[in-house]
C-alpha cells in the first residue's frame, strides 16, 4: 500500500440549503489531506450544480445510479470500495430516514449500504424536523449502527427559525475528520491473524469453529487506512480480500504458526484475531473415515499457541490479543493479558444476546497494564476503526516511552 495515500474521502451531499456551505467543506478537506469525491442527491443538484462541486473537487460529480457513462467510468461499487470514509453533509431528515430504513433509491443512498467506509453524518434541517420523535428514532438507529453524529449546531436557520438543527461549519466538520484520518500509523508494519482454522480429520473432514474472520478483516483495513503496511494470515474464510499489503491464506493451526514465524521479524505490531483451533487430531487419516464401526473415538493434541510463542520472542512486536469469554469477562481477560504476556487484550463477551461471533455488530472491552477502555455496541467496521485507533495511540505512547 502507498504509504503516503491521501484518505479516499466519498461526500454526498443531501437537498438542504446548507448544500452551498459543502463547497467550502470540500476545500477544507482537501486542505487537511482529503481526496474528495462528490456524489449528489437530486434534490441536492436543484441547489447547487454538480459542476461546482466538480471543479472544487477535481472530479466529475455522480448524481444517478443507472448513469451508463459513469459506470464505465467508476462503477458505484468500485465506488463504494474505493472510499475510506463516507461523509454525508448536509443529511436532511429523509436522508437519515432512507439510511436508517436501509432504502436504496438513489445513488448516495445505494452507496451507503454497498461501503465498508464508516459513516459520518452533519445533519441540517429545522428545528421542529430534528425534534420531531421519526428523526430522533433514525437518529438512534444510526448511532447505534455506528455512524459518527457531527452536530447539528443551534442557532438561526435558514427558515427563520431558531434551535437545533444547523448544518456545522465546514472547518468544524472538517477538523472533526481530522483526527480519526491522521496517519497515526504510517512506517509500521503489521502482521495480522484472522478467521477460524480447519484441522483436518480425513481428506474430506475438518474440525472447525463459527468465526467468520469479519472483525479481523474489518481491523486489518481500518489499519490499513491509519497508513500501516498490513499482511493479514487468514484461515479460510468467505470474505473478499481487504485493502491490504498482503493476504496468506492457511488452513491449519499450524500452517498459520508457520506463516506468522516466518513475518513476525519484520514487524512492529502483531494482532491475533483467530480463532485458533486449541486441538487437531493426532492423526489426519489418509483415506475418508468409514462409517464401519459403531464408536469413532478421536484422539487431539494441543495446536501452539501462536499468539504466546509470539509475546515469548526475545524482542517481540506490540502484541495483541483477542479473548471470548462467557463470563466474568474483565478477570478472564486480564489473567491472559499476563499470561501470554500481552501488550494489549480486547474481550468480548460471547453467548449472550450481544455481538460475538457471525453478527454485524459487537462491543469490546480493552485492557492493557494500567488501563482499560470500553468500546460499546456498534458495527463491526467501527469497532474496528475505534480499534485500531487505540491500537495506535498505545503502540505509539509505548513507543515514545522507551525512546
Ligand atoms: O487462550 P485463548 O485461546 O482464549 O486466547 C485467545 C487469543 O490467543 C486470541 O488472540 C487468539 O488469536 C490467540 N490464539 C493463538 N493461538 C492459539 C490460540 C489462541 O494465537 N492456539
Amino acid at each position: 500500500m502507498d504509504q503516503n495515500q491521501e484518505s479516499r474521502l466519498l461526500l454526498g451531499i443531501g437537498g438542504g440549503i446548507s448544500a452551498y456551505k459543502s463547497v467550502d467543506l470540500v476545500r477544507r478537506l482537501k486542505e487537511r489531506g482529503f481526496d474528495v469525491r462528490v456524489v449528489m442527491t437530486h434534490a441536492a443538484t436543484t441547489l447547487v450544480t454538480p459542476l461546482t462541486f466538480q471543479a472544487v473537487s477535481g472530479h466529475p460529480v455522480r448524481t444517478t445510479l443507472l448513469d451508463a457513462t459513469a459506470e464505465a467510468g467508476m462503477s458505484h461499487i468500485e465506488l463504494a470500495r474505493w472510499a475510506d470514509w463516507l461523509l454525508i453533509a448536509p443529511a436532511t431528515a429523509d436522508l437519515m430516514a432512507r439510511l436508517a430504513a436501509g432504502i436504496a433509491d438513489d445513488l448516495l443512498t445505494t452507496l451507503a449500504l454497498a461501503t465498508e467506509a464508516p459513516l459520518c453524518l452533519a445533519p441540517a434541517m429545522n428545528q421542529h424536523m430534528w425534534r420531531h420523535p421519526a428523526t430522533q428514532e433514525n437518529l438512534h438507529i444510526l448511532r447505534e449502527r455506528g455512524a459518527r453524529i457531527l452536530g447539528p449546531a443551534e442557532g438561526d436557520q435558514a427558515c427563520g427559525d431558531v434551535g437545533p438543527g444547523r448544518m456545522l461549519e465546514p472547518i468544524e466538520i472538517a477538523e472533526a475528520m481530522r483526527p480519526v484520518t491522521v496517519h497515526q500509523l504510517t512506517g509500521a508494519r503489521i502482521l495480522l491473524t484472522a478467521g477460524p482454522t480447519r484441522e483436518p480429520l480425513d481428506p474430506v473432514r475438518y474440525l472447525s469453529n463459527r468465526s467468520s474472520g469479519r472483525m479481523g478483516y474489518a481491523l486489518a483495513s481500518a489499519l490499513g487506512s491509519l497508513g500501516a503496511e498490513v499482511v493479514l494470515v487468514s484461515g479460510p474464510t468467505a470474505l473478499a480480500q481487504p485493502r491490504i499489503a498482503e493476504l496468506i491464506q492457511v488452513e491449519t493451526a499450524l500452517d498459520m504458526r508457520a506463516a506468522v514465524m516466518t513475518q513476525v521479524s519484520s514487524c512492529d505490531i502483531f494482532v491475533a484475531t483467530a480463532a485458533v483451533a486449541d486441538y487437531r487430531p493426532a492423526e489426519s487419516a489418509g483415506r475418508k473415515i468409514k462409517k464401519d464401526a459403531d464408536e469413532l473415538v478421536l484422539r487431539l493434541v494441543r495446536n501452539p499457541d501462536i499468539l504466546a510463542e509470539v509475546a515469548d520472542l526475545a524482542s517481540p512486536p506490540f502484541t495483541v490479543g483477542f479473548a471470548a469469554e462467557t463470563d466474568d469477562l474483565e478477570r478472564h481477560a486480564l489473567a491472559k493479558l499476563t499470561a501470554k504476556g500481552l501488550d494489549m487484550i480486547a474481550a468480548n463477551q460471547v453467548g449472550g444476546a450481544q455481538g460475538g461471533f457471525e453478527r454485524d455488530d459487537n462491543a469490546l472491552t480493552v485492557f492493557w497494564k494500567d488501563g482499560r477502555r470500553d468500546l460499546p455496541l456498534m458495527s463491526k467496521t467501527r469497532l474496528a476503526q475505534t480499534l485500531a485507533e487505540l491500537i495506535a495511540e498505545r503502540y505509539r505512547g509505548r513507543h515514545a516511552a522507551s525512546t
